[in-house]
């Protein structure tokens, strides 16, 4: 029979004084961790500022005090890895940013920088503007949607344009049920107190391989697409496909391009969409809140097309956005193993300890946020912000693995909300949708609309 992987069971001696929440002989708090998993970390964050969290023999330090998270993924980031949990994405992201380590992180990272630099991140507003219009322009009066699928259309669309040249809304349901298996896949592996690799047939491991096979169709398709024009078309796939390695001169092939698109498009489409679902939801409980951004985007642009050039003067539409995704971040939490020992927070912690920064946590804390269960878009404007300490507010991460994306995918937000907010007008028909934690924080069962 199959053992447990037991790499990661820390010797009790050591990390014994952080407090723990209370589980099960042998499974610790593996059934409540299936259960509701928001709720144990949530039970654990009331606890104390790092606690221990046991799934079968794994034990986990959640963290949700801004300093230890600074410690984590700033200060101590060179005693760290990506955790062991994010290397279940391995067969769909690969050697892409998001997973890859050490040199070939900072080589990667640099490569892909002047892609998401601000001159070159103005040139995709306008396509922004053009495809939320488009997705918009496709509801008519009365229509029931599910905002969260028509969000997820949207931004793949924009991803598409932006980061790989090409029109991949015919791909829209493809690339959704594959992300949807790889998701799936990932969280029940997660879930499991016996962690085998996906050379075994079980069910979970063959949904990961039919997702694979069903997005490398697209993405493989759009790189060879690429590869037949040659030319630079400003988008982030052209750019990877005359890319020179600084050291030997050579080009990435097509499975190192392959990685990283489909990183991008996995870490860069989902995250908005959840972004802009949970600021709508949040838009339908706060009828004040929504008021106040209609009358700025009237006041600033009337009927105009928003660009890029007016998002300084947008200051609470991008509050609305900042304040939704501190109740709900797209990215929950993450996850570091550490390289050595590391002290945090006077616990010494042994090599080989999975450390849990969870954001949502650290963003719902009392002390940091007053009334934090309350939306109230005021403490996200530039004078309030200045009141408090930045790294309170972690949507992106920090330290070097912060997200590359950040600025495109707030310029994306900021745009869209927008525009929608010019040409529909939405009646949200849920007032209390429950998060689904996946690899990102997701309304269960949709998040349904009318348009009116
Ligand atoms: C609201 C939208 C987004 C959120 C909330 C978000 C959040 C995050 C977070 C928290 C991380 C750090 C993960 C860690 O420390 O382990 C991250 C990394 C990353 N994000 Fe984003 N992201 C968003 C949008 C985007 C977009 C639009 C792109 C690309 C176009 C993108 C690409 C990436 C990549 C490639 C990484 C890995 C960076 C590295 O390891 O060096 N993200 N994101």
């Amino acid at each position: 029979m199959a053992q447990p992987t037991s790499q990661f069971v820390v010797p009790a001696s050591i990390a014994d004084s952080v407090p723990s929440v209370p589980g099960l002989p042998l499974l610790g708090n593996l059934l409540d961790f299936r259960r509701d998993r928001l709720a144990l970390q949530d039970r654990a964050a009331r606890i104390g500022p790092i606690v221990r969290v046991t799934i079968g023999p794994i034990p986990f330090y959640l963290v949700t005090d801004a300093d230890l998270a600074h410690d984590v993924l700033v200060e101590h980031a060179a005693a760290t890895r990506k955790s062991a949990a994010l290397k279940f994405l391995t067969p769909l992201l690969g050697d892409g940013l998001l997973l890859a380590e050490g040199a070939p992180h900072k080589r990667h990272r640099k490569l892909l920088a002047p892609a998401f630099a601000p001159r070159r991140l103005a040139a995709y507003g306008r396509v922004m503007v053009d495809e939320t219009r488009a997705q918009v322009a496709r509801w008519r009066p009365g229509q029931r949607i599910d905002l969260a699928e028509e969000m997820m259309e949207m931004t793949l669309a924009i991803a598409g344009k932006t980061m790989f040249g090409a029109d991949v809304r015919g791909d829209a349901s493809t690339v959704a049920t594959g992300l949807e298996l790889a998701m799936r896949a990932v969280v029940a592996n997660i879930s499991s107190p016996i962690r085998l690799g996906y050379r075994w047939p079980l069910p979970r491991h063959l949904r990961m391989r039919r997702a694979v096979a069903l997005l490398d169709d697209v993405v493989y398709r759009l790189i060879a697409e690429g590869r037949k024009l040659g030319t630079d078309r400003g988008d982030v796939l052209s750019m990877l496909l005359l890319a020179r390695d600084e050291d030997d001169g050579g080009s990435l092939d097509d499975k190192q391009v392959r990685d990283e698109v489909m990183t991008l498009l996995l870490a860069g489409h989902e995250t908005t969409a959840n972004a802009l679902t949970w600021t709508w939801y949040e838009l339908g409980r706060n009828p004040e809140g929504l008021a106040r951004l209609t009358e700025e985007v009237r006041r600033v642009l009337g009927d105009r097309p928003v660009t890029t050039d007016d998002l300084p003067n947008l200051p609470y539409t991008l509050a609305v956005l900042e304040e939704s995704m501190r109740l709900h971040p797209p990215a929950y939490m993450t996850g570091r193993e550490l390289l050595r020992d590391v002290t945090l927070g006077g616990h010494r912690l042994p090599e080989r300890s999975i450390v849990t920064v969870y954001i949502r946590g650290i963003h719902r804390r009392p002390d940091y946020f007053p009334a934090p269960l309350s939306w109230q878009p005021e403490r996200m404007l530039p004078e309030a912000k200045k009141l408090r300490p930045r790294h309170h507010y972690l949507p992106f991460g920090a330290g070097p693995r912060v997200c590359i994306g950040a600025h495109f995918a707030l310029m994306e937000a900021q745009l869209a909300l927008a525009t929608m907010v010019q040409h529909a007008r939405l009646r949200m028909l849920a007032s209390h949708v429950t998060p689904e934690p996946m690899v990102t924080l997701r309304p269960r069962g949709g998040m349904p609309a009318v348009v009116a």
